[in-house]
């Protein structure tokens, strides 16, 4: 295993770029399923969750090739329909499977997921969307077995804590190929669904109103290979905003897009932090501790959950008091527990954490419990007094690619241990 050893604090000032979207990279990278052609995905970040999709990929009997950065994907010939529970537990976007395989075979048995270190993540919401389309979904010996032809259908996605992200991708990715109309409302509006669309567009699906609530798709009989360039990430590009204004340095983030981080701009102007944007980057000022500011994650266009942890990193270090609320997942905060040994003052209530902010952080042996808890601990790292060590580092690995490389680049003082 791996571990960070940070040395703090450091001022970051440079150029540094973000990658393509990891939450785009895997729904489209299942896409390829729904054809025989081949496909090819390039701009891929090297993350652990993309070899976790590709070996699944290669277990159904798909044919992947990676050269660097560049995916070719060719599901001919007899492909499995089985994702196991070896490989779901590891990454739950393996459920992106299912629709893919469902929609092209009628027929396709996943894991289930289980357990996440960030409260319960059922999957209900994807079941509701096949069903919707006409298939038999049974639970048998912990899989989810779904067969039959598909049909157009209509359905409401929405759940208790809105629209989800992962049930709106398996419902478009099952309904190109069924037959007939279908219309999904309470769709998630992320960018990442949206470049999906534009991937399953590529390759002759005829989808509309993709990036809305209303998304409507009418079936093709067949879907071509296609070639695909996915969107930056935007979860990178505001992990490294708040690494710029958490050291009070100044970073050109470049390979971003503004438009799809303007619920993480915001509150950061709020703080007292100068961001200006361009094409396709951003460069992030910030010369003092930040103004306390109230966050409230939110589904898309809202405040990222997954920009939560470390935006509350930074709020840790606030000239005062800022409440911080997660309104996607039940229990994400076990980030705050481990700030809190690096001085923080944060209490959790329930879904709210009111961070009382303290003159600074004290470096600390810490501990990552999943990937966005660990970028805001090396957050936290770089603006804390001393060493920090941060163990598990491999749920940062599974959505970073080689964060520590980037971040030295810039003024860092970050090693990599292996234990
Ligand atoms: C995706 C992202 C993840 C991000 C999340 C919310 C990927 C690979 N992961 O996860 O990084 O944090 O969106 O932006 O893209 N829910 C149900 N029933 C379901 C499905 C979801 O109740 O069947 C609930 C979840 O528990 C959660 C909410 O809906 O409270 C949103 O989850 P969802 O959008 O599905 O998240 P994921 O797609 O798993």
């Amino acid at each position: 295993m791996d571990k960070f050893v940070i040395h703090g604090p450091t001022r970051l000032e440079g150029t540094v770029a973000a990658a393509a979207a990891k939450n785009a990279v895997l729904p489209i990278l299942a896409a390829c399923l729904l054809t025989e052609e081949p496909c090819t995905i390039r701009d891929v970040p090297l993350l652990e969750d993309v070899r976790t999709m590709a070996r699944l990929l290669r277990s159904l009997g798909v044919k992947v090739e990676q050269r660097k950065h560049t995916i070719k994907i060719e599901a001919a010939g007899k492909i499995e329909r089985t994702a196991t529970y070896d490989i779901v537990r590891k990454m739950r976007a393996s459920y992106y499977v299912l629709g893919p395989l469902l929609g092209r075979f009628g027929d396709a048995r996943v894991s289930l997921p289980g357990g996440c270190a960030i409260g319960p993540r059922p999957v209900d919401l994807h079941l509701k969307g096949i069903a919707a389309l006409g298939a038999n979904v049974n639970l048998e010996h912990g899989y989810i077995h779904a067969t039959g032809r598909l049909r157009g259908g209509s359905m409401l996605l929405e759940g208790t804590s809105g629209p989800s992200v992962g049930a709106t991708a398996n419902t478009m990715m099952a309904a190109v190929l069924a037959d007939g109309e279908t219309v999904i409302q309470g769709a998630a509006c992320e960018p990442e669904v949206s470049d999906l669309g534009g991937f399953l567009t590529a390759m002759g699906a005829r989808i509309e109103g993709c990036g809305t609530p209303a998304v409507r798709i009418r079936g093709v009989k067949k879907l071509r290979g296609a070639e695909y360039r996915p969107i930056p990430d935007r979860i990178e590009a505001g992990t490294l905003a708040v690494a710029a204004a958490i050291t009070r340095g100044n970073l050109e983030v470049t390979g971003c897009e503004p438009a799809h981080l303007a619920s993480v701009i915001d509150p950061l102007r709020r703080a007292g932090v100068t961001v200006e944007t361009g094409r396709r980057k951003m460069t992030v000022n910030a010369e003092r501790r930040p103004t306390p500011v109230n966050i409230a994650t939110s589904p898309y266009p809202g405040f990222a959950t997954d920009l939560q942890a470390q935006f509350t990193a930074l709020l840790a270090i606030g000239d005062g008091t800022s409440v911080v609320t997660e309104n996607v997942f039940e229990s994400r905060f076990l980030h705050a527990l481990e700030l809190n040994r690096m001085g923080a003052k944060i209490d959790i209530n329930g879904r709210t954490a009111v961070v009382q902010g303290v003159p600074s952080l004290a470096g600390a042996q810490v501990m990552a419990s999943d990937l966005r808890a660990s970028a805001a601990l090396v957050l936290a790292g770089l603006a804390a007094k001393g060493e920090t060590e941060i163990q598990r580092i491999y749920h940062l690995d599974r959505g970073y690619e080689s964060l520590e490389q980037k971040l030295n680049g810039v003024g860092a003082k970050i090693e990599r241990v292996s234990y």
